[in-house]
């Protein structure tokens, strides 16, 4: 008997992403939280506003960059304990599929945590930075440049670079603006596109919310994974309602037998 409670919207879901040409996803903290990463705006205390103000916010950082590295080292630490999930490893092999036909697929993620690359996503934009690199402070947050921290415990706090500056976390805090060359870049890929999978993520951040409108605009179905309903909800033509990494895997191994009944 199948465990599933929504079979046909699977099937159907599957259907529509066997079709796309130009697949893009977004995800978002959702898509981590089975790895143990915990997500912004769920019950999760390490995002409490205490932390948030103090700990991920440029003002946090000016007033107390010690304070700031030393939560970052240990939010570092617990990311390197965090292991890719199912769900990421599905959209990894997704992708290598979508590579093999020689179609068209990007990932645009919220998340600053590696594991989508860890599981072997490639073509990957990330949004919001990447908690493993850092960059001088002062630099603006598409500087080209960014230093890979080494793994914690580091070996000194606050982190400096070999010329003595003062180096901060390459993310986007909660008082920071995506930079205007990564947005556009978003936006583009949106564009393009003619389905959109959009993975754990609440919506609450305007840029997400636009990079949904954006698809929508040039005429892609949007499919949502989602265990509660967000406020990109109404945007999607079908809402798949539970853990990413348990539809996931089940909606890649559909796909590839909807390519397989109708190859071409
Ligand atoms: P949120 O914490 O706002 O939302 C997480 C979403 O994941 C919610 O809609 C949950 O219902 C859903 N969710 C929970 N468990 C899930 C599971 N197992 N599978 C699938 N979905 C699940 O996180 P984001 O939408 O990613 O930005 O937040 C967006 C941005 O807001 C973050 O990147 C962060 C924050 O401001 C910055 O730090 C700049």
């Amino acid at each position: 008997m199948e465990a599933s409670p929504y079979p046909e919207k699977l099937s159907q879901a599957a259907r529509l992403i066997a079709q796309a040409e130009r697949l893009r996803l977004l995800t978002g903290a959702g898509i981590s939280r089975a790895s143990g990463m915990p997500t912004f705006r769920g019950h999760d205390p390490t995002w409490a506003d205490y932390p948030r103000r103090r700990f991920a916010t440029y003002r946090g950082f000016r007033d107390d960059p010690v304070g700031v590295w030393l939560w970052h080292n240990w939010r570092l630490a617990a990311n390197l304990r965090a292991t890719p999930n199912p769900a990421h490893r599905a959209l990894a092999e997704l992708e290598d599929l979508w590579e093999r036909l020689g179609r068209d697929f990007q990932l645009i993620t919220q998340n600053v945590d590696e594991l989508h690359q860890r599981a072997g996503s490639r073509r990957i934009l990330e949004l919001h930075g990447n908690a493993f690199l850092a960059r001088p402070d002062g630099t603006p947050q598409d500087f080209p440049e960014p230093v890979r921290l080494p793994p914690p415990p580091f070996p000194q706090i606050p982190m400096r670079d070999e010329r003595g500056r003062l180096l901060r976390p390459h993310v986007v805090w909660f008082d920071e603006g995506v930079p205007e060359s990564i947005r556009r870049r978003a936006l583009t890929l949106m564009a393009e596109a003619d389905l959109l999978l959009v993975v754990g993520t609440s919506g609450e951040t305007v840029l997400a919310r636009r990079l949904v409108e954006r698809a929508r605009e040039a005429g892609a179905e949007v499919i949502e994974i989602n265990p509660a309903p967000s406020r990109l909800t109404p945007q999607s033509a079908l809402s798949l309602t539970g853990r990413a990494e348990e539809i996931i895997p089940k909606l890649v191994s559909l796909v590839k037998l909807e390519l397989r009944s109708s190859p071409g």
